[in-house]
């Protein structure tokens, strides 16, 4: 059943335009997606929500948009270069590739061929700058954003005059060449990353940890998951990365399982001290009021995007038996904040006087909403088409609309319609859609 569900969201992503797989046309390349003219507004909103959640709702948390290429120590000093690893093996007879540490047996799962040693395999990629091809050329691809913030420590710290505790957020791309992907976009080798580096004084990391862990669960709860399909889960000793002392997942209950969509770790003073080490450039910090003088320790909410968006379709995403009785309809229940469209806009039929008038009416609504107008197909066929996208309101402008000036605006989750006066519709809207 939950895959059933799986295969239907993925389908509806592709027909309605949220999701497509890159270069589709040349046979896609694996492990790497587009985003449709939905998926664009919805990726949009999520990390809208979040900026608004983590940098303009603090005093004390600035952002940061720093390069995808950095100097090439940088991961030489994050650990990455020499730990950032997965152990791989091939299958000798097909030559797929697996991670070692996934596999229940010695012989390769598709074809029961023998495998070769593990051996690592570094999962940043790696490109060239300049005309040659050497290693001293040799630049990577970020694999996290998080070292950008690191290394801009001291400008931050320099220009914003902030005092510990404080943060730097921020979203970009990052890269990494798993060598197993899949579960449409929940493994994959390109994609955006939202984190914070809160830097604190090492005596109040552990307090400010558990603090992050659960106002970042929160954060998924407040935005419409459902709390039973949504946990904090530690890490054990073992699984904690290089950096880390502790770690805990948000972790969604996807249809393949339990998995994380956002890890929240004490990175101690790793990634400072290690900066300072390698660039020779004193990255500690002066209390200017204690005097005291310490490598501030780094508390890590880092999310990706794609995760927590896959998460919100599959929460949102209900089948339910049509009115007819006949074919199903999908609503998706998606929090009205991350909806891709806000506002439908409908003549009842595909006649004037009744599309100018819906015509006045999406254009004045959209500079305040993302709108969409529609005058094709029966009146049921059109809510149904809003309800797939998770559109929250519909509004109908039919032939009594030319007598009283109203119109009638349906809500997505209870099917219910009123009847409202075309000039009180903004300000209606905006007492339902602003937050
Ligand atoms: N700076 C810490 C860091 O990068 P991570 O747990 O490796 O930690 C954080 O990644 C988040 O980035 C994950 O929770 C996930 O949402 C996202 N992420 C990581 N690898 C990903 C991948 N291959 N595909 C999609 N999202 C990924």
């Amino acid at each position: 059943m939950a895959e059933k569900i799986q295969e239907n969201l993925i389908s509806l992503c592709k027909r309605r335009g949220f999701i497509f797989q890159t270069s589709e046309i040349y046979g896609g390349l694996q492990s790497f997606y587009d985003y449709g003219p939905l998926g664009v507004e919805l990726k949009r909103n999520i990390k809208k929500l979040w900026w608004k959640e983590m940098v303009q709702n603090h005093k004390e948390i600035v952002g940061l948009d720093s390069s995808i290429l950095m100097h090439p120590k940088t991961w030489q000093a994050s650990g990455h270069l020499e730990g950032f690893t997965d152990p791989l093996v091939e299958c000798k007879r097909c030559h797929k590739r697996f991670k070692a540490d996934e596999l229940t047996k010695d012989r390769c799962p598709e074809c029961g061929g023998a495998l070769t040693n593990s051996k690592d395999f570094n999962l940043m990629f790696k490109t060239f700058m300049g005309s040659t091809e050497d290693s001293a050329s040799e630049v990577y691809l970020r694999p996290e954003t998080a070292q950008g913030i690191f290394v801009n420590f001291k400008n931050v710290l320099q220009t914003s005059r902030l005092k510990i505790p404080f943060g730097v957020a921020q979203i970009g791309k990052a890269f990494r060449n798993e060598i197993t992907s899949g579960n449409f976009i929940f493994r994959i080798k390109e994609f955006e990353q939202m984190e914070l580096e809160y830097f604190v004084n090492p005596k109040n990391a552990s307090k400010i940890h558990e603090k992050w862990q659960k106002k970042r669960l929160n954060w998924y709860i407040d935005l419409g998951i459902n709390k039973e399909n949504i946990r904090l889960k530690k890490h054990s000793k073992d699984q904690l990365a290089h950096y880390a002392k502790a770690c805990s997942d948000v972790e969604y209950n996807f249809p393949f399982g339990w998995s994380e969509i956002e890890g929240i770790a004490n990175r101690q003073d790793f990634d400072l001290t290690q900066h300072s080490k390698f660039s020779h450039q004193d990255l500690v910090y002066l209390d200017p009021e204690t005097g005291e003088k310490f490598a501030p320790h780094i508390i890590e909410p880092s999310a990706g995007v794609e995760r927590p968006l896959l998460a919100f379709l599959i929460d949102a995403y209900e089948e339910m038996a049509g009115e007819t009785g006949k074919k199903k309809e999908v609503v998706l229940r998606l929090d009205k904040r991350l909806s891709p469209i806000k506002v439908a806009i409908f003549p009842l039929i595909k006649k004037e006087p009744l599309q100018k008038i819906a015509k006045e009416i999406f254009n004045d609504l959209k500079s305040a909403w993302m709108c969409q107008y529609d005058e094709t197909g029966s009146i049921g066929k059109r809510y149904r088409r809003q309800d797939e996208i998770g559109t929250p309101y519909c509004i109908t402008v039919d032939f009594d609309s030319l007598d009283d000036d109203s119109v009638t605006i349906r809500d997505r989750d209870t099917r219910e319609q009123e009847r409202i006066k075309i000039k009180e519709l903004k300000l209606i809207l905006r007492q339902r859609l602003d937050f």
